[in-house]
């Protein structure tokens, strides 16, 4: 599940989870506040997710940035994940984020190209403990 924050494991049932979202909301001991949105269509049906972390810690500032996302696999390439993040900027602004930062890893093709088309700057890469490389870019608001 991508963003982790959306997974439903673990959780008896959605207000469960519900429940937790608003205390990792308001941020607890291990995370930072964040916040998810869901890109629904007419009839409600999840076309993508969307998590804004408020700020950033090490791990954030190395691998996670500001924002994480996904797409339905089969709604994939029709331009959600470019208007998810396009979006979420926009909430950064809201709460005063002016360097937002966005990250993909550099097997991620399609990650990687929605994250220039808006505005993203690439900054140095990281490498994670098992050889991930993270792509880093900065969006300047
Ligand atoms: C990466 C992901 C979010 C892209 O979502 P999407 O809705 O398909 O993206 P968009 O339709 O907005 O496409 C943005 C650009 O990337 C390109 N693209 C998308 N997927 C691609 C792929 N697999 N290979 C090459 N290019 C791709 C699109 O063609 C488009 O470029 P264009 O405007 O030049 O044509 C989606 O594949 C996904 O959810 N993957 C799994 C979770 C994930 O990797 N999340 C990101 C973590 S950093």
């Amino acid at each position: 599940m991508t963003p982790s924050s959306f997974n439903l494991a673990g959780y008896e049932n959605y207000d469960a989870y519900l429940e937790a979202r608003q205390i990792r909301d308001n941020g607890d001991q291990k995370t930072v506040p964040s916040t998810n949105y869901f890109l629904v269509d007419e009839n409600d049906r999840v076309l993508a997710m969307v998590d804004i972390r408020h700020n950033l810690m090490d791990y954030l500032f190395n691998v996670g940035g500001h924002i994480g996302y996904s797409v339905r696999p089969a709604e994939r390439r029709k331009g959600h994940a470019t208007r998810i993040l396009a979006e979420a900027l926009r909430k950064c602004d809201e709460l005063g984020i002016q360097r937002v930062l966005v990250t993909c890893n550099d097997d991620n093709i399609g990650s990687a190209k929605t994250i220039i088309k808006n505005g993203g700057v690439e900054d140095k890469s990281f490498k994670e403990e098992d050889g991930t490389v993270v792509r880093r870019f900065w969006v300047e608001r």
